[in-house]
């Protein structure tokens, strides 16, 4: 295959994007990431050795791989250093390999100030937000008095910014929500502190991404979080602050949409969700328990426990249709070995409507119960195992009945969380290894 290639998460985030990417990116030349944050958790297991990363694409495990962070992204950068550190002292070397968008949104001390008083302030409607700052980032970005990173090297102007910025933020953290306000100076001071170790990584990402794909170079473009938390089109307010969704890679890229050539939809086998909001298969019995802890389903970000439940067809749909999905990509297929039976929501009953597609309106969708179809499980693991006519039938059964509800091909399975524990079935996402 000689396209780009986008990855995105189809369902609310945490579909195992990390893995596939990683697995994916030896035939990439660069791997870039376009919206989100430190929010993201992107759990790569190489050989038995667990890495997660937040900020950084996950093409950084392989030596030959360029990683850029695209305008979309909102950059903490003490994230981001710490992030680096951590892979240097894991002997991964990332030197000249890593290059960050001028025009990235800083996320700064005041937008972690604010994420908290704001999720506070809501009580039981709390969004359960990963508090990094995330939302209050890109709302300065929307309002227009967000802070860019090629700002940062003009000391005397950062700091006249920063100060008018948190003059706005602490009026309304004092007033708004009762809370502290934050100090200037050691905001100006900490971000200041990066420079030297930042300037170096800022590029001209769309130029960059324009000269490889001029040259003929793969790409391959990691979406974060889900569909469903995508700004406009998840289940509104429990979202995220980004554009999840495919299209997005453009346009937080800065590479045009012709350039984006297969979707990857990555599916986890049912359905997980940190934070609040709408969940119409979510299972609060022995069954949930046990895909839970199968699963290992604590976020990767904040550890908070992931509520579980049956894989939702119905919103699974919408995803595909918003991020014209090429291929499926069903992960964690082993966490369902030995349940009985499986159920797949190919419906939701509202009032006295049976509906194919999800409400728009998110008050509807809070109330949705599923309507579910029963398939056979299977005793036999699935794990590890790399050859589809490996699987059991009843595996097999499963998985065609996802691609046929969902009128989309079966890409890729994942039976375990290794790199190695990889089956393909797109031979366009063949590797060369394979
Ligand atoms: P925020 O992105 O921190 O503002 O959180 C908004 C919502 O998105 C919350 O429900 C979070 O739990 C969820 N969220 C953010 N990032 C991720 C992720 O990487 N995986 C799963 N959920 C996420």
């Amino acid at each position: 295959m000689s396209d780009n290639l986008v990855v995105i998460g189809t369902q609310w985030g945490d579909e195992g994007k990390g893995k596939i990417v990683d697995w994916l990116t030896e035939q990439f030349a660069a791997v870039v990431r376009f919206q989100g944050g430190h929010n993201a958790g992107h759990t790569l297991v190489i050989q038995g050795e667990k890495t997660v990363l937040h900020l950084i694409p996950s093409g950084i495990l392989r030596p030959q791989v360029r990683c850029l962070i695209g305008n979309g992204v909102v950059l903490s950068l003490s994230a981001l250093m710490e992030e680096l550190e951590t892979l240097e002292q894991a002997g991964i070397a990332t030197a000249g390999r890593l290059q960050v968008s001028s025009a990235c949104n800083l996320i700064l001390p005041y937008h972690i100030a604010l994420d908290e008083a704001r999720e506070r302030a809501l009580g039981q409607q709390a969004i359960g937000t990963t508090g990094r700052g995330i939302g209050p980032c890109y709302e300065d970005k929307v309002a227009r008095r967000g802070i860019r990173l090629y700002e940062l090297l003009d000391e005397a102007h950062f700091s006249r910014r920063v100060q008018a910025v948190m003059a706005y933020h602490n009026t309304i953290l004092q007033q708004v929500f009762g809370a502290e306000p934050l100090a200037s100076q050691p905001v100006i001071n900490a971000a200041l502190a990066y420079r030297t170790r930042i300037e170096p990584l800022i590029a001209d990402v769309p130029d960059e991404l324009y000269r490889l794909s001029q040259a003929g170079q793969r790409i391959l473009f990691e979406g974060a979080q889900g569909a469903l938390l995508d700004i406009d089109h998840g289940t509104y307010p429990y979202v995220t602050s980004s554009n999840t969704l495919s299209g997005a890679a453009a346009s937080g890229s800065g590479l045009g949409p012709r350039a984006l050539h297969y979707v990857l939809g990555i599916v986890k086998a049912y359905t997980t969700r940190v934070g609040s909001g709408p969940f119409p298969t979510e299972l609060n019995d022995a069954v949930g328990q046990y895909l839970g802890e199968r699963g290992h389903e604590f976020g990767a970000t904040t550890g908070r426990k992931r509520r579980c439940g049956w894989l939702d067809i119905v919103a699974l749909r919408r995803s595909l249709q918003l991020n014209s999905v090429s291929g499926l990509c069903i992960t964690k297929l082993d966490v369902l070995d030995g349940l009985e039976v499986l159920k797949l929501c190919v419906a939701y009953r509202y009032q006295d409507q049976e509906l194919t597609t999800p409400p728009l309106d998110g008050r509807q969708f809070t109330v949705c119960e599923p309507v579910y179809e029963e398939l056979p499980g299977w005793s036999d693991s699935t794990a590890g195992i790399t050859c589809y006519a490996d699987l059991p039938a009843a595996a097999r059964a499963y998985l065609t009945r996802i691609a046929e509800l969902c009128n989309t091909p079966l890409a890729v399975i994942s039976t375990g969380p290794d790199r190695a524990d990889t089956l393909v079935l797109d031979p366009q996402l063949a590797r060369a290894a394979d």
